[in-house]
């Protein structure tokens, strides 16, 4: 890993340090336990799903996969690091990296929980002093375990406070995003060669793996691999062993983490027994994902922006000839909603959904407006946002179906030509920046 990470990450911490003791001050706490979580396992079974750090927890150390851990954070001390790391022959004990941050942090390797029936010296307490919050996944922890500790639980206040920070990434974060979409490109350039090489949805995803350096368990989303129709289901979930027949189109929406921050990137290809129209459309997606990257600057609203997309698709309907009117009857008579359901994207950080999105700065509800229901990002774009910006347009029978009674003046005859394609979506990374915008999707 570069110095110059390291350095960036050292002034990460130190943010958090000032940070968190200013949050903390402000609520009245003295300290505050963050719970990195643990994964549940199966009914009846021994195993567990894949697990994700509490975002949180991981905004300090970056690691997506330490379970049953704990940071004790109090104002002016040093955070102490908990790390649940036992004795254990089934699987390899958790290790720190030896890498520079490590030294920020006094460690504290345990091989009991905190909820361990086991008693001795190497039973954890937290020392939690004064008034204390305890936040994190910590209502399946049994509730003997809390009690001792006197802390209150998820305070509301503190945690929007910590989630509003969340929501402005460091130099540090930043710099891990751009290396997630970096590495995450390099699997999706991979996804696109075994399209034109004939393969299937799960020739492609293991494509897609692998050139991304990663295994299935640590993507930070299920990747969306969608190939004709399926490209019009928004979060389509499974992968088709074998390659359809007829090749019109793929929808790829997959990402990477990168010491915990996330990439979220969507690519649409068309195939080769694509309509020419589906072709066109695609990029026609393409320039008008530019233009509204090229929009994202500070001061801008994220909705005006998402309307602004609407606008543009009606002017994309029309101009492909899939509806007779005008751009603007298309958005007011709902048209735009019907092929594009979702918001134009959400905040991005240790969550693919990252958080405050819904919030205004005090932490008061900013939801989203009634019309546009799926929007996750309602506020004004500040210096230090990571968004996406992710327009698409769908044939999705489901929503278009109401609209074939109307006398809309939709050109079935082309919606019906173009649903085997499914839809296409394009998607890519940007940091709001004091003058305008990064693209951090290469
Ligand atoms: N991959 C999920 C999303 O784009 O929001
Ligand atoms: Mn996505
Ligand atoms: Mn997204």
């Amino acid at each position: 890993m570069s110095t110059t990470l390291f350095n960036l990450q050292h002034d990460h911490i130190a943010h958090l340090q000032r940070a968190y003791s200013d949050i903390l001050t402000d609520h009245g706490f003295d300290s505050l336990a963050i719970y990195s979580g643990h994964a549940s396992e199966h009914f009846a079974d021994d195993h567990t799903p894949p697990f994700q750090a509490y975002g949180h927890f991981m905004h300090w150390v970056g690691l997506a996969d330490v379970q049953h851990s704990w940071l004790i954070i109090q104002p002016g001390e040093r955070p102490q690091l908990y790390l649940y790391a036992p004795a254990d022959f089934w699987h390899l004990p958790t290790q720190l990296p030896d890498e520079p941050w490590v030294e920020a942090f006094d460690v504290h390797l345990s091989s009991n929980t905190i909820d361990s029936n086991e008693t001795g010296s190497d039973k954890i307490s937290l020392p939690l002093s004064g008034n204390a919050a305890v936040i994190g996944d910590i209502e399946r922890l049994p509730t003997c375990t809390l009690q001792p500790l006197k802390a209150e639980r998820h305070p509301e206040r503190l945690v929007h406070a910590l989630d509003e920070l969340r929501l402005f990434k460091t130099p540090y974060e930043v710099a891990c995003l751009r290396e997630a979409n970096r590495l995450a490109i390099a699997g999706h350039q991979a996804s696109q060669a075994a399209f034109i090489g004939a393969a299937g949805e799960l020739d492609i995803q293991l494509a897609y793996l692998a050139a991304s350096r990663q295994r299935e368990s640590n993507v930070p989303y299920q990747n969306i691999i969608g190939l004709n129709e399926h490209a019009g289901v928004l979060h389509y979930q499974h992968y088709d062993l074998q390659p359809p027949k007829q090749r019109y189109s793929l929808l790829v929406d997959a990402g990477r983490r990168f010491r915990g921050y996330c990439a979220d990137i969507t690519r649409t290809y068309a195939g080769p027994d694509a309509p020419v129209a589906f072709g066109e459309l695609v990029t026609a997606m393409q320039a008008l994902k530019k233009e509204l990257v090229s929009s994202v600057a500070p001061g801008v609203s994220f909705v005006t922006l998402h309307e602004q997309m609407h606008q543009q698709l009606g002017e994309i309907l029309v101009a492909n000839d899939l509806f007779k009117g005008t751009a603007e009857q298309a958005v007011a008579e709902g048209v735009t909603r019907a092929f594009c359901p979702h918001g134009l994207g959400h905040s991005l950080g240790l969550q693919v959904h990252d958080v405050a999105g819904l919030r205004h700065p005090d932490g008061t509800p900013a939801p989203a407006p009634e019309q546009h229901p799926a929007l996750r990002l309602t506020r004004t774009l500040r210096p230090g946002m990571v968004v996406t910006i992710e327009p698409g347009l769908y044939f999705i029978n489901m929503l278009l179906a109401p609209l074939r009674n109307t006398d809309l003046p939709i050109n079935w005859q082309l919606v019906d030509q173009l649903a085997p394609c499914g839809g296409i979506r394009i998607e890519d990374n940007v940091a709001v920046t004091e003058s305008g915008f990064t693209n951090l999707t290469p």
